[in-house]
């Protein structure tokens, strides 16, 4: 697979040291100050994968998708522009796949906690919220992540209506979801979602390690776009993945 990274920091350095060893090319990797890219050397790659900044989603869609180049979108934060995002891609007839956490592992957590949540949904005595924990650099907060495992919970978890982050002004109403997000050192990306009764605490947690994981999900999200058009997640590769294994 031939492969453009636009970003190259933290997740593009990442995911090229990943597809190097898997065989793949990098045919040009863009930073911010990177001079404007030709249709020539976007033409050499197969999919663009997106880990840079939230405000300039729209843009790189925008340009990679007149280019009927298909798209990873690691980036988080910028989820007020999807409907933008989908009209472009569709109008284009290309492909796109956006998450905000790519990583096997914390998709898998995704499906543990809509499944906690339909069961402690019939259990009053307990309530929920969540806390995720990120390195001092990260732009935005709560985590897209975070965010993801709070539409999933208040879909299944049904006391809880309302998310709220940050610092609460007071007591927070029951059918608030509660994330608290905390930002400093390294720290690669953790997400905990707490059930709580007086009895005891059921905690789900997943504690990236490295961004090894977000990078091979990025990379087998890029294979699997190059034959799709539309607007996909990564729940519909792992589906896809999931059921031939490949
Ligand atoms: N979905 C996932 O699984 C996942 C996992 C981890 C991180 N992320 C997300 O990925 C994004 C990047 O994270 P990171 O840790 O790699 O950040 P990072 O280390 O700060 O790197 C950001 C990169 O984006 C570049 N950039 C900024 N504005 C740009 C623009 N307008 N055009 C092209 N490149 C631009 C920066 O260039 P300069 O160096 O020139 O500033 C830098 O190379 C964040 O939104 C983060 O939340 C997603």
């Amino acid at each position: 697979m031939k492969i453009a990274l636009i970003g190259y920091g933290k997740m593009g350095k990442e995911i090229e040291r990943l597809a190097l060893e898997r065989g793949d090319e990098i045919v040009v990797t863009i930073n911010s100050k990177s001079p404007p890219l030709s249709a020539e050397v976007a033409g050499k790659a197969d999919v663009a994968i997106h880990n840079a900044s939230p405000s300039s989603v729209l843009g790189h869609v925008r340009q990679w998708s007149e280019w009927r180049k298909p798209l990873v979108i690691g980036t988080t934060g910028w989820y007020n522009e999807l409907a933008g995002v989908r009209t472009i891609i569709e109008r284009n007839k290309t492909g796109l796949v956006y998450a905000s956490n790519f990583s096997i592992g914390v998709n898998v957590l995704f499906s543990l906690v809509g499944h906690a949540g339909k069961l402690f949904d019939k259990l009053p005595e307990y309530d929920a919220f969540l806390h995720e924990i990120h390195h001092k650099e990260k732009l935005d907060s709560p985590s897209g992540t975070a965010l993801t495992l709070a539409d999933i919970l208040v879909r299944q978890f049904r006391r809880k209506t309302e998310v709220l982050a940050g610092a609460p002004e007071g007591k927070i109403k029951p059918e608030q979801l509660h994330i608290a997000s905390t930002r400093g050192g390294n720290v690669v990306g953790t997400h905990r979602v707490t059930f709580d009764s007086v009895a005891d605490s059921i905690e789900i947690t997943h504690t990236a390690k490295n961004r090894a994981g977000f990078a091979l999900g990025a990379l087998l999200a890029a294979a699997w776009v190059r034959e799709k058009a539309g607007v996909f997640t990564m729940e519909d590769v792992l589906t896809d993945f999931l059921k031939t294994g490949e």
